[in-house]
């Protein structure tokens, strides 16, 4: 007999906040998502996540947590998250995917750790020196935002500098200028290296000559995909605006993206995809929880693997039932207990 592991599941928010909903600047609907996971789990509560570090955690409960895009919120999630749940089972989606939320260099190790197919990439904080053409990509932001052309130790530098001015508080730039300015002419070697700017950023392969990526959100089964074209003389899609929701698309763009969120054991995940010329496809960037749900609320169509065929589907899918429905799929295949 198949017991089901969790009897009760538990929403973590920050402040009746879970990210994101439609439009990005909204929650999705905690009252709809109850609703929804009421159809699978006995009790289900509400809880913030300033809220968690008091709480016993039941192991009898399934707590289903997003992220946050503002960078100190994120950071609390991440602290609150890792003590709670670190001898345990029972977060949703597990705690790497959470660490991988708006940290491409976070992505990149996971992704190797995990022998995904994601483009080779360099997570660093030092300076480094590039022959060719390479793509350098601050950890998060959104719409190609952080995302650059560099072909030498001088364009990386200029970048850094450029993200240093922005994500730096004005004491720590002026404390900066102080002691470089001593090391240099007093010759004091550690001098106030704490307030020395060092950027993380990564180095990727650059893919040339494509005219598009996809943006891929997987849910259970469910695929939806976006074709996006790149801004006129520039290599980026993301944030192009050239969105089509009704090419046809690859048998095997599906099976990748499939197979690329069971690899990460994630419920669902957001892909962004390349293809060259040959056929070779490679993730490019991947998010698991808090991520635009576009493609899924504006495409008509989404694809849905049956008995190892593919059958496409009018999309008359809600958010928040994609999520729950996807949660539970997972917990039947990976949690279960067979008694
Ligand atoms: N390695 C790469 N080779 C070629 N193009 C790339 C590569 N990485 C990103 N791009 C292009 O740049 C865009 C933005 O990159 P992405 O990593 O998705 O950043 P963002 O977080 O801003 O969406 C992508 O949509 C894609 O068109
Ligand atoms: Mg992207």
């Amino acid at each position: 007999m198949i017991k089901k592991k969790y009897s009760n599941a538990a929403i973590v928010h920050n402040d009746g906040f879970f990210g994101i909903g439609w439009p990005v600047t909204s929650s999705l609907n905690l009252e709809d998502m109850k609703i929804e996971l009421k159809k699978y789990f006995i009790e289900v509560s509400l809880i913030d996540i300033s809220e968690l570090q008091e709480h016993e955690i039941e192991s009898d409960c399934l707590y289903i947590t997003s992220s946050s895009q503002n960078k100190n919120i994120k950071k609390y999630y991440e602290d609150v998250l890792e003590v709670k749940f670190s001898n345990k089972n029972n977060l949703m989606p597990r705690y790497e995917l959470i660490r991988a939320h708006d940290n491409k260099g976070y992505q990149g190790l996971l992704a190797k750790k995990l022998n995904l197919r994601f483009t080779p990439q360099y997570y660093t904080y030092k300076s480094f020196d590039v022959k060719d053409k390479t793509v350098m990509k601050g950890l998060g932001g959104a719409g190609s935002s952080t995302v650059s052309m560099v072909k030498s130790n001088s364009d990386i530098h200029k970048q850094t500098l450029k993200m240093g001015l922005q994500n730096t508080g004005l004491l720590d730039l002026l404390k900066n200028s102080k002691y470089k300015l001593r090391r240099r002419f007093k010759g004091e070697n550690y001098d106030g290296k704490r307030y020395d700017i060092n950027e993380l950023y990564v180095l990727q392969e650059y893919h040339e000559g494509l005219s598009c990526d996809y943006k891929v959100l997987v849910f259970g089964d469910k695929v939806f995909v976006l074709k996006r074209s790149v801004r006129k003389g520039d290599f980026r899609a993301s944030g192009s605006g050239l969105f089509d929701f009704e090419a046809e698309f690859s048998i095997s763009l599906l099976e990748f993206s499939l197979s690329f969120k069971d690899d990460l054991v994630a419920p669902y995940v957001s892909l962004d995809i390349i293809e060259e010329d040959d056929g070779t496809l490679s993730c490019i960037e991947y998010q698991c929880v808090h991520f635009g749900l576009m493609a899924q609320i504006k495409a008509p169509f989404y694809y849905e693997k049956n008995n190892d065929n593919w059958v496409k589907c009018k999309n008359n899918t809600k958010s928040e039932s994609l999520l729950v429905d996807s949660i539970s799929k997972m917990v039947e295949e990976h949690a279960c207990k067979i008694s």
